[in-house]
């Protein structure tokens, strides 16, 4: 190879060796190698030379391009390697980061304390049912000894439904859980008929019905949306007496405290006569010496236990409706309602 084509072959590769990247590279092999390249150019040359010439000087000229040829490769590789490269770093994964958990879930403070009521009353032989949300006039009121416009009616600021019952009045979500009382009633009556028409006698009415009920009220101690736990126990000889012994009963197993002391303070409901509010009081910790509602109840009115398709000279019993939500705040020391409905994770998860 003569020096002129040796200089070439040493300015390509240097200019390969300065290219950063594949564009770069293709731009500087067309100075050597591209039509009008510096090599090009001299091929072109070759055509005034005799033929002797031609053939050493087309020699060298191909072994000069071959070298230029052979660095052009050898640098695509080499930057071909150095872009994987960077890709492979930006795409890399730090396995040595925490990965991202997913917490364990749990129940909610108020399924906790319906779960709680639901064992304690079944372990003293109470059915649990459930109900209906959205409820006729009927069972929600009538049926319970409050007929439209009896004044008792405004106790519950009810929220009415654009669904018409066959009485024409409308359809309600329930302000309470006591229309279960005449729903299940009917369905035990209903159960146990042909027993009862073969001269047996009907089984006693032990249930409780936990769920969702409404009223339009809002602050700090009352939700619109919030829940009950009804209770009836009715039968040929059931009494007052047994009321405060199963609710009292209840309520120790419940806070897990044997000196809980509990009031039966008079009152009044439709469905029930006499009938009574239930306070609770704790002898120690933050609310010690306070009374405490926690419950409504009372002796089965006559006209009820009549709806309920029972003959009132022959049964009777108690019903009585509790505040789960009441409980739920008693029992953990929450002082206000709101943070039970707020999905707030951060409060949440301190009751799993
Ligand atoms: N339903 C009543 C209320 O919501 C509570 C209650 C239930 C009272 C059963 C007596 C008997 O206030």
């Amino acid at each position: 190879m003569t020096q002129e084509l040796q200089s070439i072959v040493g300015s390509a590769r240097e200019a390969f060796a300065q290219a950063r990247t594949p564009a770069d590279l293709e731009n500087a092999k067309a100075q050597y190698v591209g039509k009008s390249g510096r090599i090009t150019e001299l091929m072109k040359g070759l055509a005034a030379l005799s033929v002797e010439e031609k053939k050493s000087r087309g020699a060298a000229i191909n072994q000069a391009k071959q070298a230029i040829e052979a660095a052009l490769a050898e640098r695509r590789q080499s930057l071909a390697d150095a872009e994987l490269e960077l890709q492979l770093k930006a795409e890399a994964l730090d396995v040595s980061l925490p990965g991202r958990v997913r917490e364990p879930g749990g129940l909610h403070p108020v399924s906790l304390t319906m779960e709680r009521i639901e064992q304690i009353f079944a372990s003293m032989g109470f059915d649990v049912a459930d109900g209906p949300e959205i409820e006729s006039d009927w069972h929600s009121f009538t049926s319970l000894n409050n007929p439209p416009n009896h004044p008792a009616r405004s106790m519950q600021d009810t929220f009415y439904v654009d669904i018409q019952g066959d009485d024409g009045i409308p359809y309600n979500l329930r302000p309470h859980t006591s229309p279960m009382q005449v729903r299940y009633a009917h369905r035990h009556v209903k159960k146990h008929a042909a027993l009862v028409a073969a001269g047996g006698a009907m089984p006693e009415i032990r249930v409780i019905c936990p769920g969702r009920t409404y009223r339009v009220d809002s602050d700090a101690t009352h939700s619109p949306m919030f829940h009950q736990c009804e209770g009836l126990w009715l039968g040929e000889n059931v009494s007052f007496k047994d009321l405060k012994v199963v609710f009292t009963d209840f309520c120790r197993t419940f806070f897990e405290s044997d000196d809980l002391a509990l009031r039966f303070r008079p009152s009044f409901f439709p469905f029930t006569e006499p009938s009574a509010e239930i306070d609770i009081q704790f002898q120690s910790g933050p609310l010690a010496g306070r009374w405490l509602e926690v419950a409504g109840s009372g002796q089965v009115h006559p006209a009820v236990v009549r709806n309920m398709g029972l003959d009132p000279d022959r049964y009777i019993g108690f019903a009585f409706g509790m505040g789960p939500d009441r409980l739920t705040m008693l029992r953990y020391g929450v002082s206000d309602l709101r943070l039970f409905f707020d999905g707030d994770i951060r409060f949440l998860k301190q009751f799993r």
